[in-house]
């Protein structure tokens, strides 16, 4: 009897044990129930100290970095941490052969040589607002779904202006849970953000894709930038006149590590999670979208791998691409695992049997919740072919680099097409375009191209419908006798976008109304036929069934609320503010492994191999490794540690982001996932699910003995 007793408080207590961990919160509603149970698993912060419109607060701190990532202030003079991968753009435009910043890394020894980055931006949160109400007001059940958006924008854009009138922010109003809620954020961002230190890439990207998404990991994933702002602390466009940024408020650093068990919190922004779908999207996701996309990027990526290869120039060139390319590549591997080994459609397909029993037991459930499961069903199998006509077009849009360069081309002939055309507009166009064609063509290689576009419209040909396929492949079926390698060979002998040298000399001579010669460009045609593809054809028979989706998956969650009274739920991932909370903690991938919670600096020297670009460890880490000169960086246990996993639940934005302990103080940047646990974007599993942290200590540690920038870390605040 006891043990029945025990196993029954297990089964009942389990899932709420498990869930605590899932879960990305809004700052500002902390206190309705999270700040309690972060506090039962150890903080000993107040949700007030963590977000606050009254005072300084944790959130202060936080930025948005750039256009994707999340970055932290950690000194009173503006100093902010994030991701290499993130400040890698910066890093590269600063790049030359003569200063390879990429392979050398790079540190400002004094605040003149900080470097500025035109268009590089740091955005801080002032506050949050909910006018769910407000925007609710607005809207009724039955308004279609076209009348709905459009009361909203026009209730949006009126509560935008009134919150930005007489102030420099920015207000941007955004739906949660599928329009159940509305929030709005004000956001004030800085425009001068300079470089101030990156390590080599041996460091900040050491495994390289080899270890993407993977534990046990060794990368050293940081770097260093600063904030300016004008005289009154106010943004400012680049000058000299410039000052540091005083921040109101700046994280304090720790050294004390952490242990197996220990509470910790990641504040960042995460970009986009699908957590409510019903199982048909799962299934069209797993089954029908991912294995389309993977199996374009394995092609693309053997293409670039074999050329990279070959050359170290083109290594360099197509770096980037490569790791975006990869990055996505392996990240829908790993969620199709993760949904196949949580039987994720099975449990969705459980969840909504029930639910719709549920809402099977009175008239008013029914006629609200009875049709959404058959809708949804209805609506995906309509899909279906769509998804994967989808698939492949953007795919192979974002894969032909010839085809998307084209399109900065259609303005000009536009322009130039116009019955009375404008000088002045055409100029300025062609300067755009000669700006460019120089970002474009530093990294671009054409023979990979080519080869790209060849094997892109052929696995398009062969798996496809014909009948969702651009009218171009079958020109190129009845010209090329489906020899696509022959039709791309075509194409880049006969375009004038295949050259810098080319498309400047074309631009030199360009006249008003020359537009023909753009107009007949094989890769312009290519372009403009997967673009109206898409639009004509695409768009246009998925965008109702878009649209019904979206507001089934309103009435969806609605509903689920009401069934799962128990349930903590929380709004999808949308790029705004939130805190996630979790365990530093191992993991069991598999069978009879275990995986402990830290890396160190051994594995870093296991790994080290001298022939292969990502395993290369510099000389002045092997001596400081074999000194043990780790100074106040080291571990309790005398080690270098490098990264740890913990159970926070973040996802792609959240790079950058601070990891806290227990009283908020940085102990990591959180830069990555596990690849057991990529599928959380869909669905999490607390037993699998780890976020990878670059420790602190190690980004300290080279800033000081590696890098000999000891100067950064006197500005920071440390925790001993
Ligand atoms: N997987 C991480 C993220 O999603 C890191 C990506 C950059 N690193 C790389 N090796 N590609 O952004
Ligand atoms: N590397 C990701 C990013 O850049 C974070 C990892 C994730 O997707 O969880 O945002």
């Amino acid at each position: 009897m006891k043990r029945v007793i025990s196993f029954l408080i297990i089964i009942v207590l389990l899932p709420s044990l498990l869930l605590a961990k899932e879960g990305m919160w809004i700052p500002s509603l902390l206190n309705k129930f999270v700040e309690k149970d972060m506090r039962k698993m150890g903080m000993r912060l107040t949700a007030e100290e963590i977000y606050s419109i009254n005072q300084a607060s944790l959130k202060d701190a936080i930025i948005i970095f750039g256009g994707g990532c999340t970055g932290e202030v950690v000194s009173d003079q503006g100093l902010v941490l994030t991701n290499h991968h993130c400040g890698y753009g910066a890093i590269q435009s600063h790049s030359s052969v003569e200063h390879d910043y990429l392979t050398n890394g790079f540190w400002a020894m004094s605040k003149e040589e900080e470097l500025p980055n035109p268009g590089l931006t740091a955005t801080f949160l002032v506050r949050i607002e909910d006018v769910s109400e407000k925007v609710l007001a607005e809207l009724n059940d039955n308004m279609t779904e076209a009348e709905r958006s459009a009361a909203v924008k026009e209730k949006t854009d009126a509560l935008i202006a009134e919150a930005e009138k007489d102030t420099h922010y920015k207000a941007v109003v955004k739906p949660f849970y599928y329009g159940n809620e509305y929030y709005m954020f004000l956001y004030e961002e800085y425009k001068d953000v300079r470089l101030v230190g990156a390590p080599p890439s041996n460091i900040g990207k050491f495994g390289g894709d080899t270890d993407n998404w993977m534990w046990p990991r060794h990368t050293g994933d940081f770097s260093v930038f600063r904030i300016y702002a004008d005289k009154d602390n106010n943004p400012a466009e680049y000058s000299e006149d410039n000052v540091p940024y005083k921040p109101m408020k700046h994280l304090k650093i720790s050294l004390k590590g952490y242990e197996k068990d220990d509470f910790t919190f990641v504040f960042g922004y995460p970009g986009s999670t699908e957590q409510y779908l019903p199982s048909f999207a799962i299934d069209n996701i797993v089954n029908e979208v991912n294995p389309i996309r993977i199996d374009m990027r394995t092609e693309r990526l053997d293409i670039m791998n074999k050329y990279m290869e070959q050359d170290q120039k083109i290594r360099i060139q197509y770096a980037a691409k490569y790791a975006g390319t990869s990055n996505g590549w392996k990240k829908w591997q790993g969620e199709n695992r993760g949904i196949e080994r949580m039987d994720a459609i099975g449990k969705k397909q459980h969840l909504e049997k029930h639910f719709m029993e549920w809402a099977a037991m009175n008239d008013q459930r029914s006629k609200l919740y009875g049709g959404l499961v058959p809708a949804f069903e209805e609506i995906y199998t309509n899909l279906e072919p769509y998804s994967r006509a989808r698939a492949f077009l953007l795919e192979t849009l974002f894969g032909i680099e010839i085809s998307r360069f084209s399109r900065n081309f259609k303005k000009l002939v536009t322009l130039s097409n116009a019955d009375d055309p404008d000088e002045k507009a055409i100029e300025e166009q062609i300067e755009k375009i000669r700006k460019a064609a120089k970002g474009h063509f530093k990294n671009y290689h054409a023979p990979i191209d080519k080869e790209i576009t060849a094997k892109m419209l052929d696995l398009y040909f062969h798996r496809l419908n014909r009948d969702l396929q651009p009218q171009i492949i079958t020109e190129i079926i009845q010209d090329y006798d489906a020899d696509f390698t022959a039709y791309a060979e075509e194409l880049f002998d006969d375009s004038f976008m295949s050259s810098e040298k080319e498309v400047n000399e074309f631009l030199d001579k360009y006249k008003t109304r020359k537009a023909k010669k753009i107009e007949k460009d094989p890769a312009y045609v290519l372009g403009e036929a997967l673009y109206n593809h898409y639009f004509s054809n695409i768009l246009p028979a998925t965008s109702q069934w878009d649209s019904d989706l979206d507001s089934l998956q309103r009435i969806y969650i609605r509903g689920l609320k009401e069934y799962q009274k128990n349930r903590r739920f929380y709004p999808d991932a949308n790029f705004t503010l939130r805190v996630t909370y979790g365990k530093i903690q191992g993991y069991e991938p598999r069978d009879a492994v275990a995986y402990e919670y830290f890396t160190t600096l051994e594995g870093v020297m296991a790994k080290e191999d001298p022939d292969i670009y990502d395993y290369v460890v510099e000389d002045k880490l092997k001596e400081l490794y074999h000194k043990k000169d780790y100074g106040r960086y080291a571990g309790d246990d005398g080690k270098m540690h490098v990264c740890f996993i913990a159970s926070n639940h973040t996802s792609g934005g959240n790079s950058g982001s601070p990891v806290l302990n227990a009283d908020g103080h940085l102990i990591g940047l959180n830069f990555d996932r596990n690849w057991e646990g990529t599928m959380s974007d869909l669905m999490y599993d607390p037993d699998m699910c780890r976020n990878i942290t670059l420790d602190v200590r190690y980004a300290l540690f080279i800033i000081d003995k590696f890098a000999g920038a000891g100067h950064l870390i006197d500005e920071m605040t440390i925790i001993e």
